[in-house]
């Protein structure tokens, strides 16, 4: 039996928020909702989380916040993730760091995200990272089933590589709409490995995770990460602007569309991210910060 999954693409906001670190910012459930609140009223609708974050608890943490005004659930797109294993108290049946992408797993890991998060659906699964054993069609069963159940309304993938990507889409119907993957001034690996030209084709929204490198954009002191940063700083002073926006404007350059997954729990640098959806860089500015990060000339 086919099932008619919903034919439109990723319906998120141009940026998006990540809860990897929400367990460090060591908030109360009032302190997440008003952060949560904040990233509303900005238009960062698109929350990203996955089930290991925090050693299996941040979902749990912005679930307990979103319990105190369960409205705001339908203003909000949440993205979570599952089939990577790792020890952890919270988890001692867990014996090894590995993946898992059977059906069962895949059913049990939603169900305690849903549970987590407080909510009767998640807009998009992704598989977190890709992996040798992984059965597609026994993948492609567990989608259909989490979408039969209203569990999951959409599919995609992280750190896939398009023939990962194109096998599993060769034996599911439900459209894979992300493909979240590395991508930074200092993660320039998926711009030129053809995976971000694999995207554009198939009209999959990139989304990028640590787009500060972690912050190490700011804060490294290796010669590639200041010859990045003096480029970014130069760059800055010219537009007028500060440097983290020019690292979100040279992200949203990309013809892709890609949306960057910001990691800061400080909500004035989410605002200034969403003030750089203003700012378009030209050539020279990207090349710019390109041929840095390279450290050599383009061919
Ligand atoms: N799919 C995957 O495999 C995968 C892997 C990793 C992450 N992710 C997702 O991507 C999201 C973002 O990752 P990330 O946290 O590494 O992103 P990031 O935005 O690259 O890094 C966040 C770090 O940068 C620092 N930072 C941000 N702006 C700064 C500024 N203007 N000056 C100085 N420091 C600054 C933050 O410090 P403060 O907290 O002090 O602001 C924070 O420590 C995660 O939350 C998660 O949702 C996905």
């Amino acid at each position: 039996m086919r099932h008619q999954y919903h034919p439109l693409g990723f319906e998120g906001s141009r940026i998006a928020q990540g809860f990897w670190r929400l367990q460090e910012w060591g908030w109360s459930a009032q302190e997440t909702l008003t952060f949560i609140e904040q990233c509303l009223a900005l238009g960062v609708t698109t929350f990203d989380h996955a089930d290991i974050y925090g050693d299996y608890q941040c979902e749990g943490l912005f679930g307990e916040a979103l319990k105190r005004k369960p409205e705001l659930r339908d203003k909000m797109e949440i993205v979570t993730k599952c089939s990577i294993l790792l020890p952890s108290e919270q988890r001692p049946e867990i014996k090894v760091h590995r993946y898992d992408y059977r059906r069962e797993h895949i059913l049990a890991s939603v169900d305690r995200s849903l549970d987590n998060l407080q909510c009767e659906y998640i807009d998009t699964l992704l598989l977190h990272r890709p992996s040798p054993l992984m059965d597609a069609d026994e993948v492609a069963q567990a989608f259909d089933h989490l979408f039969t159940l209203g569990k999951v309304k959409h599919f995609g993938v992280s750190n896939f590589t398009p023939q990962q990507f194109d096998l599993l889409q060769s034996r599911t119907d439900a459209p894979l709409i992300v493909n979240q993957v590395e991508l930074s001034p200092l993660a320039l690996q998926h711009f030129q490995d053809g995976t971000l030209d694999h995207m554009q084709q198939h009209a999959v929204t990139p989304m990028a995770w640590s787009p500060f490198a972690g912050g190490d954009l700011f804060s490294g002191q290796t010669e590639r990460t200041l010859r990045v940063r003096n480029v970014l700083n130069e760059l800055a002073e010219a537009l007028g602007v500060s440097v983290d926006q020019v690292v979100v404007a040279w992200l949203l350059r990309h013809p892709a569309g890609i949306c960057p997954v910001m990691g800061s729990g400080n909500i004035e640098r989410l605002q200034s991210a969403v003030e750089a959806c203003q700012i378009r860089l030209s050539d020279d500015d990207w090349f710019r910060v390109l041929i840095a990060s390279q450290g050599h000339d383009v061919p």
